[in-house]
């Protein structure tokens, strides 16, 4: 019996309420703005409400694919995040009752810095090719938070994007064959008594040129196709140029001809207003290449996925004939558009503003009219609340 195709079946993505244009950050730091615009790639960055994290950022971005498909396949969710909020209990856990998800069902958490998204989409494959009448919800969701008045502030950013896993996948085929390469580096990386990570700038940008290299060079090894036969490439973005730099790079190692920026800038158009949203940022690039091309039915597509530390993965996928008909574009649209630009001024104390970490009592202003919101803290316990007007998960006809 053949194996059954597997692959991405819906793909969605959610990101916070508010957003702050670089050249306010700009103006306040001195900078030039063209050094964000131009040097990063970045226009804005994602900024969460007091009331936003990555538990309602998850059930966001998986809410649509729920109301259009249902529970009832779904025999794990996988959560990919570097923004743990609880260093035992699975994030996941608490979407099934903000998704109305059944308790048949297995949930954890996977952490490895932004790579962490690409291996649950590893893992849930292999677990579909078990299992194929089952499909596994993925999970990448972040928030990117650097120290105010570093170099890094202007990548911070946050967003989730939701995966359902399946066999012969309405959207993307994920092929067998990837590329990895891992390293033990401290290019950047949280230790637990920090809410900021540590971070050598440009040692990172050196480590991310290597890993992806041997990422590539991995695939090469196991029959990948050629660097240059790809119709696109996605990249993991911690900043947008980051993704053509090393696309320029690689284009010249693996003498792929002419260097391409079209096959990759498509694939940049959430992120530069996004910001890094870490293991979600090459999905989001993934999401925005489809909302923003052509048709690709059967055009083999790269994802390059990078997470300090290091990890690198080289995915291959093929989106499926009919594809268009399934993306979610108009809401994203809206997700982008609808978020309030907040000034400086706000943008600082949103940012100043910390759970208590004595373990007290906290309730949260209810800020923002996403979908869903962290209602309290109490007891130590996260209250989750869904909003009146979430609409349902339940399978629509
Ligand atoms: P910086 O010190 O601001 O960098 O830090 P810079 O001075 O080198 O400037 C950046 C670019 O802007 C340069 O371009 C400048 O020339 C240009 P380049 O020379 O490299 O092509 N520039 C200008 N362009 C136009 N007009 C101007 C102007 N002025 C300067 N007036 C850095 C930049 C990325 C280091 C900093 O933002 C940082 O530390 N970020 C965090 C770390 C990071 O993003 N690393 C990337 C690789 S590691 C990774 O991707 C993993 C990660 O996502 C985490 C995880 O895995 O969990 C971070």
């Amino acid at each position: 019996m053949a194996a059954p195709t597997i692959g991405i079946h819906d793909i969605c993505f959610a990101t916070t309420g508010y957003v702050l244009d670089l050249a306010e950050l700009a103006g306040h730091r001195g900078v030039p703005v063209q050094k964000y615009q131009r040097g990063l790639g970045q226009d804005s960055m994602s900024v969460p409400a007091e009331d936003e994290d990555i538990v309602t950022l998850a059930a966001a971005a998986a809410a649509p694919i729920l109301a259009t498909h249902g529970h009832d396949e779904i025999r794990t969710v996988l959560v990919a995040t570097e923004t743990g909020v609880d260093q035992s209990k699975a994030a996941g856990l608490y979407l099934l009752s903000l998704l109305d998800l059944p308790s048949s069902i297995r949930v954890v958490e996977l952490k490895q810095a932004c790579y962490s998204g690409t291996a649950a989409i590893q893992f849930a494959a292999a677990m579909v090719a078990r299992e194929p009448g089952s499909r596994v919800l993925v999970i990448a969701t972040d928030i990117a938070r650097y120290d105010l008045d570093t170099a890094a502030e202007a990548t911070q950013g946050a967003a989730a994007v939701a995966m359902l896993i399946s066999a012969d996948p309405a959207m993307l085929q994920l092929s067998p064959i990837s590329g990895v390469y891992a390293r033990d580096i401290s290019d950047f990386w949280r230790p637990n008594h920090r809410s900021t990570p540590v971070v050598a700038g440009k040692e990172s940008i050196a480590a991310y040129h290597d890993a992806v290299a041997g990422a590539w060079r991995d695939f090469h090894a196991r029959g990948g196709r050629k660097f240059g036969d790809f119709a696109a490439h996605c990249y993991h973005q911690p900043f947008t140029q980051m993704a053509v730099k090393a696309h320029r790079e690689l284009t010249r190692l693996f003498a792929a001809g002419a260097e391409s920026e079209a096959a990759v800038l498509a694939g940049t158009l959430y992120n530069r207003k996004i910001g890094n949203c870490y293991t979600a940022s090459c999905y989001l690039g993934l999401v925005s290449l489809l909302d923003h091309s052509g048709d690709l039915s059967g055009c083999p597509v790269a994802v390059v996925s990078y997470g300090s530390g290091c990890v690198a993965e080289v995915l291959e996928l093929y989106p499926v004939p009919g594809y268009r008909a399934r993306l979610r574009t108009e809401l994203h649209r809206r997700t982008m558009t609808e978020r309030t630009t907040v000034s400086y001024a706000e943008y600082r104390h949103l940012w100043n503003i910390q759970p208590p970490t004595d373990g007290s009592d906290y309730l949260l202003p209810d800020q923002r009219s996403g979908p869903f919101r962290l209602a309290a803290i109490s007891g130590n316990r996260r209250i989750y609340e869904r909003r009146r007007n979430a609409g349902s998960t339940k399978k629509s006809a």
